[in-house]
């Protein structure tokens, strides 16, 4: 098993870029694997989950190709994918899964998706049941992975009001009503990133939207396209934590996305009293991205309502070790899908802050966190979940004896580079173990 050791103390400074967004390389694969034509694919983020979703297209018939430093993707068309030989594993990725599950739904044939043990455990009847109203059988262990999807041809459209915000959802059912017969109308509780919404569009699908609904008609083709991937948000934010906590950081990192369905990080951050520029705002084919410049500052206690959530969704750990050295409390409220991520990121976010001295009140939905003025050493257990061990690998910046992050591993999952680029900019991390 692999650990960082972070030994206390330095600042963050430089100018760095963060690799490409995983959510938005997932969407050039699949999008390009259902267009026709070809998609030339840059800044493609080369980790283990985007790995999972090319593999599995390939094993699907869809010929991928990287050279100098670029993907291109021979698109099959709507329903020209090809029964695979054997069980697709996404490994750690439910946006692997469950959007490959919408577009499989479409496809006539039987396929089974399965995963790593977290991703085995993650619940799939958010997908399982809407795809099965569009005429899908998705037979699965009890809601849960592995899922054995019998496709059909001719889908049935949908018209449904998702139970929670989530683009995964989203996109799934999106995907699949792209074989249905007749219009799909999706409408969200809440706004979830739209990657894939701005994606179809660039492919020249129109999505319509009247009173809070989604629609996408059956049957549009998509042309393949030049696509260049944003720096991902969710892995700068982990060095905008970095240099917030530590007085007399200054880091810019260049060419992020701000989607404004991401960039919750930001505006909480800031509203905590953190310096972060948003400076050479421009756009990225159908995404904005900027540079960002980030200085140590005093941060203060906040408020997160539920609707701030989802537009946080994967930052939280982030903002909650910011949140542990802010003056006064914060409370995070609305956040129960934090409990179905990669690990129970609530439990494992208050379990590694109380390890580090952190005074943590835990409920089913959120939690209150009183911020200290440094953070103690201990050991953090990571649960395997990326976004934790970079979170609270940070940490070690602002604590007075050395954090251990037990199983640093899968964050090879969305962030290859990340130990060497924290060193780079003034964190000092060592690896260990296999
Ligand atoms: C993602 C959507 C979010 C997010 C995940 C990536 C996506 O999940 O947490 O890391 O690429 O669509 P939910 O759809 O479950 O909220």
């Amino acid at each position: 098993m692999r650990h960082f050791m972070i030994t206390p103390g330095g600042k963050l400074s430089g100018r760095i870029r963060v690799p490409g967004d995983k959510s938005i390389s997932h969407r050039t694969l699949i999008l390009g694997a259902m267009a026709e034509g070809v998609t030339r694919i840059s800044g493609f983020l080369e980790s283990t989950d985007c790995l999972a979703t090319r593999i599995a297209l390939e094993a699907l018939g869809v010929k991928i190709e990287t050279a100098a430093g670029k993907i291109t993707v021979y698109g099959a068309g709507l329903q020209g994918l090809r029964a695979p030989a054997a069980a697709l594993d996404m490994g750690n990725s439910g946006t692997a899964m469950r959007i490959l599950c919408g577009v499989l739904a479409g496809q006539p044939f039987i396929s089974t998706l399965t995963g790593d043990a977290s991703l085995r455990r993650r619940p799939m009847r958010r997908v399982i049941e809407p795809l099965a109203s569009m005429g899908a059988v998705i037979d699965s262990e009890q809601g849960c992975a592995p899922l054995t999807v019998h496709g059909q041809a001719a889908l049935k459209p949908l018209r449904y009001e998702l139970p929670v915000a989530s683009a995964q959802v989203k996109s799934a059912l999106l995907l699949a009503g792209l074989n249905a017969d007749g219009y799909t109308w999706l409408r969200e509780p809440g706004i979830s990133r739209d990657h894939t919404e701005r994606m179809l569009e660039a492919f020249g699908c129109v999505c319509l939207r009247a009173d809070g609904w989604l629609g996408i008609h059956g049957g549009t083709k998509l042309n393949g396209m030049d696509i260049e991937v944003p720096g991902d948000l969710s892995s700068a934010a982990f060095f905008m934590l970095g240099a917030t906590i530590q007085r007399d950081s200054h880091l810019i990192v260049e060419q992020v996305g701000i989607n404004p369905t991401r960039s919750g990080v930001i505006t909480l951050l800031r509203k905590m009293g953190a310096d972060i520029r948003v400076s050479n705002e421009r756009a990225m084919g159908s995404e904005p991205v900027a540079d960002l410049e980030i200085r140590g500052a005093a941060l203060h206690g906040i408020h997160i309502m539920a609707d701030q959530v989802p537009l946080a969704i994967d930052e939280i750990p982030v903002l909650m070790i910011a949140a542990a050295l802010a003056r006064g409390d914060t409370v995070l409220e609305g956040a129960a899908e934090l409990r179905v991520k990669e690990s129970d990121r609530l439990q494992a976010i208050a379990d590694g802050l109380r390890a580090l001295g952190v005074k943590v009140e835990l409920w089913a939905d959120g939690m209150r966190v009183t911020g200290i003025n440094a953070f103690s050493g201990g050991e953090v257990n990571s649960h395997g979940d990326h976004r934790i061990a970079m979170a609270f690998a940070m940490a070690g910046l602002r604590a007075t004896a050395p954090i251990r992050i037990a199983d640093s591993r899968n964050v090879e999952t969305s962030f290859p580079g990340f130990a060497g680029l924290a060193r780079d900019t003034g964190l000092d991390l060592d690896e260990a173990g296999r």
